[in-house]
Formats: structure tokens, C-alpha cells, sequence
């Protein structure tokens, strides 16, 4: 039985499935660099959840149980010494996620799973820092956590059909729906989504249209909850290079050829949304 978690990772990502995971029942620590980060983590839950309580769907004490389940650790020994499952929410950085591996496996109790949330670095190559492969995995969640319904189970090459049904399993009961995936470069939903967030990009690059207009064409003419070019605002464009960039060189195809113009905004601090301006200008 899955019962105790540990986030590691109080950004966007990791608050989100602390809140998800509290939620489903489940004890949490909260572990990130500094004590501002966790707090900053856990005022954006408190925030989510008193939403629901303005909305009749949860109650003051139900949030006040689901928030006392989560506590805040800096130290990772600490944070992570008793949990029956990690899910790593860190920057997208191979060399930090093998470093975090590597201190995991010291830590952690034979039986822990260790997973990540990475949005596409190779989960078999984060597993290979570890002595204990067979319980690594992705468990890939969609920005924003409490709202999207995905979960991407993502198996490493040396993982267990145990530990996959485990993490199957944990997924449904926080209220997600679990999808199988086997890992190649930006799994299924970065294979597909960023592609079509870098053609967007090329439509604006050539003159084809103005954002408002490809963001127009997509939700109006496709359904899209929100166009391409206000959803890269919305992961960040940092990520969207880097998604691209770890395409590229997984498929080694130029059809994956980051284009010019996300590299130039990137270089520029245009992150999107986080830093004020991408496509759009935010207040
Ligand atoms: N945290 C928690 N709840 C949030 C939220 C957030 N950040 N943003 C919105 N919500 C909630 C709102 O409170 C609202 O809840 P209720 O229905 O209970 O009132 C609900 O979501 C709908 O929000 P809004 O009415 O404000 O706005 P909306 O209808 O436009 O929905 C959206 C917002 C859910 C974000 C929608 O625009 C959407 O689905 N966008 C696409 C998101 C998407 O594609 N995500 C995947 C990104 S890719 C990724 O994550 C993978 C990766 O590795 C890069």
C-alpha cells in the first residue's frame, strides 16, 4: 500500500500533485530547496482548495485535513526516509535528476518507488543512477495537476510490471486516469503537442499570421481549450525549447528542428506567462 508520498519539488508541477495526492487521502512532505519555496508551494494549494470551499465542494475542515497531510521538509533525508513513493518534480535538468536519484536510492527504504514527473528526459537513463532500475518510473502529469485528468505511466526499460501497476493503480485513486507509454523522447503527449506548438511558432516566424489569429484558427476551428501560442505562454517557452531540443537530439530527425524564433524569445527572457511576456503580454 502507497501511503506516504514525497513531492520533491514545490514549483507549478510539484504543488500541484502534493494537492492531488493530500486530496486522494494520502500523507505528504512537500520537499524543495528552501523553506520560502515550500511555502510559496503550499499558499497556491491553500489557495485552490479554498476555492473549492467558496464553491460548496469541499468543506473548511475537509481542507484543513487535506492541507494538515502535507508537511514541508527542506532536508531530503528527512522529506524522503519513510515515503513508499517519490515523485520527482524538479527542473528539467538530467544532471540535477541524476544527482537526485543517486541521493534517493541512499535514503530511501528498499521498498520505494521513485518516479518522475519529467516531461521528457529519458526515464531509463534517470532509473541507470539508481541501483534499484526495476522501481523507476514516469508518472508524467499535465499542467494545471488539479484540473487535468492525464497521468502518462511511463515505463523505463528495466521496470517492473509490479511497480507499473502500483503507480496505475496510485494514479486512479488520485483521481486521474493513467495512460501507458513506453519511453521515447517526449513520450506521447510531448511528441505530439510540441511539434504542434513549433509549427504555430513557424507560422508566425514566416508571416503567416498573428498569434491571435493561429490561437483563433486552433480553439474556434479544432476545439482547442486554448491555442497553441497562449499554451506555450502558458508551459513557458524555456520548456517548450527544451522539449524540442530533447526531440532533436533523441530522433536525431530535423523534423524536430527547434524553430528560430523560439530560440530568439528564449534568448531574450521572453518566457510567456512566468516572466511577463511571450507571444503575449501579461500584467
Ligand atoms: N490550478 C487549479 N485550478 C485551476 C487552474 C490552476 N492553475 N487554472 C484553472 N483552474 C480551474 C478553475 O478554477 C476552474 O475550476 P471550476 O470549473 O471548478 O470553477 C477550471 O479550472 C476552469 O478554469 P477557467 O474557467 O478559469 O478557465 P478555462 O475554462 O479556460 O480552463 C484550463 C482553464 C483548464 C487551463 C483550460 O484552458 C485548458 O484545459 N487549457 C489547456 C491546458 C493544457 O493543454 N495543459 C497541458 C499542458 S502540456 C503539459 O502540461 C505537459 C508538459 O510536459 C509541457
Amino acid at each position: 500500500m502507497i501511503q506516504q508520498v514525497t513531492v520533491i519539488g514545490a514549483g507549478q508541477m510539484g504543488s500541484g500533485i502534493a494537492q492531488v495526492a493530500a486530496q486522494a487521502g494520502l500523507q505528504v512532505k512537500l520537499n524543495d530547496l528552501k523553506e520560502e519555496f515550500t511555502a510559496k508551494g503550499l499558499a497556491v494549494i491553500e489557495k485552490n482548495l479554498t476555492r473549492q470551499v467558496t464553491k460548496g465542494r469541499l468543506t473548511e475542515a475537509e481542507r484543513d485535513e487535506i492541507l494538515g497531510r502535507i508537511v514541508p521538509r527542506t532536508d531530503l533525508t528527512e522529506a524522503a526516509s519513510k515515503a513508499d513513493l517519490v515523485i520527482e518534480a524538479a527542473v528539467e535538468n538530467m544532471e540535477i535528476k541524476t544527482d537526485l536519484f543517486r541521493r534517493l536510492d541512499e535514503i530511501c527504504p528498499v521498498h520505494t518507488i521513485l518516479a518522475t514527473n519529467t516531461s521528457s528526459l529519458p526515464i531509463t537513463e534517470i532509473a541507470a543512477a539508481t541501483k534499484r532500475p526495476e522501481q523507476v518510473i514516469g508518472m508524467h502529469f499535465m499542467n494545471p495537476v488539479p484540473v487535468m485528468e492525464l497521468v502518462e505511466v511511463i515505463r523505463g526499460l528495466a521496470t517492473k510490471d509490479e511497480v507499473y501497476q502500483r503507480v496505475e493503480d496510485l494514479a486512479k485513486a488520485m483521481g486521474k486516469t493513467p495512460v501507458e507509454v513506453n519511453d521515447f523522447p517526449g513520450f506521447v503527449s510531448n511528441r505530439i503537442l510540441l511539434p504542434m506548438i513549433n509549427e504555430a511558432i513557424t507560422a508566425v516566424y514566416e508571416g503567416v499570421a498573428e498569434p491571435e489569429a493561429i490561437d483563433k484558427v486552433m480553439k474556434l476551428g479544432m476545439n482547442h481549450p486554448m491555442g497553441p501560442l497562449t499554451l506555450a505562454d502558458f508551459i513557458g517557452l524555456d520548456t517548450c525549447l527544451y522539449i524540442m531540443e530533447t526531440l532533436h537530439e533523441g530522433f536525431g530527425d530535423s523534423k524536430y528542428r527547434p524553430c528560430p524564433l523560439l530560440r530568439k524569445y528564449v534568448k531574450a527572457g521572453w518566457l510567456g506567462r512566468k516572466s511577463g511576456r511571450g507571444f503575449y503580454v501579461y500584467e
